[in-house]
């Protein structure tokens, strides 16, 4: 049974102080199974927020359905809510309290300890730093004491909204260590992020979004393991080695990129095609594989600019 799942999900934004209404987004189905690491993945404006915020409840869809942990009907979905802990909006606590402390008041509303509390700080790193300050906090020690405070509630689905947003390459990497550590515990996230490699390394499943509509839903290694380019480096002139390759049946496409011939050929064909040129008399200095990133798959799929860009 598919955690959430959305059939022809719409969401067009109309009124407000522009004339024209917006089509954020466009019937969008997809699923998310249990114990997956789902990563939302696309540029800004593509309706990642708006998406979450109609799973959440916070914005009614203009057309479409969706399930949560299987049910449909008004109550199922209040019910199913109660087991998801989410972080939306910029983390929002109490400056002059400990992280501790503030955690300590969540768990007061959610009916837990504070036993419960310093699990959570543990979970999500802060078990040292517990004594600081909201306001002395760092950006990415708040977003975890967000998580922290999300975990209070001991949800079966957590759900992410650009959780490494704006944090440095450190705080990016502490992020996908508790996403990971949430994963061994067998909770099923769903995170949106617009950061490409992120998601890559943390996500077992992806979907990408832009302008409200689904290009693609994939597990990641199911992305990356397609269409594998064999890279030839020759000590010579690597022309020539792309019209000794090109003449190797069986290819199906043939690049040059600075000293190295990509060559996408079948499965299994890496050894025969090095045979094949050192037969012909091209010798071949360096033969590796290389598999697609999920940027190259993304940009693959769309030739406009992506707003990707900045961020890689
Ligand atoms: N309340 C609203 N009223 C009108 N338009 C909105 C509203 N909220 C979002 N939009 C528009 O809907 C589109 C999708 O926005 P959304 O915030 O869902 O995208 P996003 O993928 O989360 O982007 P970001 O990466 O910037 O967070 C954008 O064009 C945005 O301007
Ligand atoms: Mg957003």
């Amino acid at each position: 049974m598919p955690i959430i799942q959305t059939e022809g999900l719409t969401k067009r934004y109309t009124g407000g102080l522009r004339s024209e209404s917006i089509l954020a987004v466009d019937d969008i189905s997809f699923e998310v199974e249990s114990g997956q690491v789902f990563g939302f993945l696309g540029p800004n404006g593509s309706g990642k927020t708006t998406t979450i915020g109609m799973l959440l409840g916070i914005i009614s869809p203009t057309a479409g359905s969706f399930r949560l942990f299987g049910g449909q009907g008004h109550r199922e979905i209040l019910a199913a809510r109660q087991r998801i802990g989410a972080t939306l909006e910029y983390p929002n606590f109490y400056p002059y309290l400990s992280c501790r402390d503030n955690l300590r008041l969540v768990a007061r509303v959610k009916g837990r300890s504070d036993k419960d509390v310093d699990v959570a700080l543990d979970v999500v790193g802060l078990a040292q730093r517990r004594k600081t300050r909201f306001k002395a906090c760092s950006l990415g020690m708040k977003q975890r004491l967000a998580i922290g405070a999300t975990l209070l509630g001991d949800p079966d689905l957590i759900i992410l909204d650009e959780p490494a947003n704006g944090l440095d390459p450190a705080g990016q990497r502490e992020i996908r260590g508790v996403i990971r550590r949430l994963a061994e515990q067998g909770k099923t996230i769903f995170l949106s992020s617009h950061i490409l490699h992120d998601v890559e390394r943390v996500c077992t499943h992806v979907a990408i979004i832009q302008k409200g509509k689904l290009l693609l839903q994939a597990g990641v290694a199911e992305v990356t393991s397609q269409r594998p380019m064999i890279a030839l480096r020759s000590d010579g002139d690597p022309e020539a080695l792309r019209t000794a390759a090109a003449g190797f049946p069986g290819v199906r496409s043939i690049d040059v990129r600075q000293d190295t011939v990509l060559v996408e050929v079948g499965e299994g064909e890496a050894s025969a095609l090095n045979r094949f040129l050192v037969e012909g008399g091209i010798p071949v200095a360096h033969v590796t594989i290389e598999r697609p990133t999920l940027e190259s798959v993304f940009m693959e799929l769309t030739s406009e600019s992506t707003g990707f860009g900045s961020v890689m």
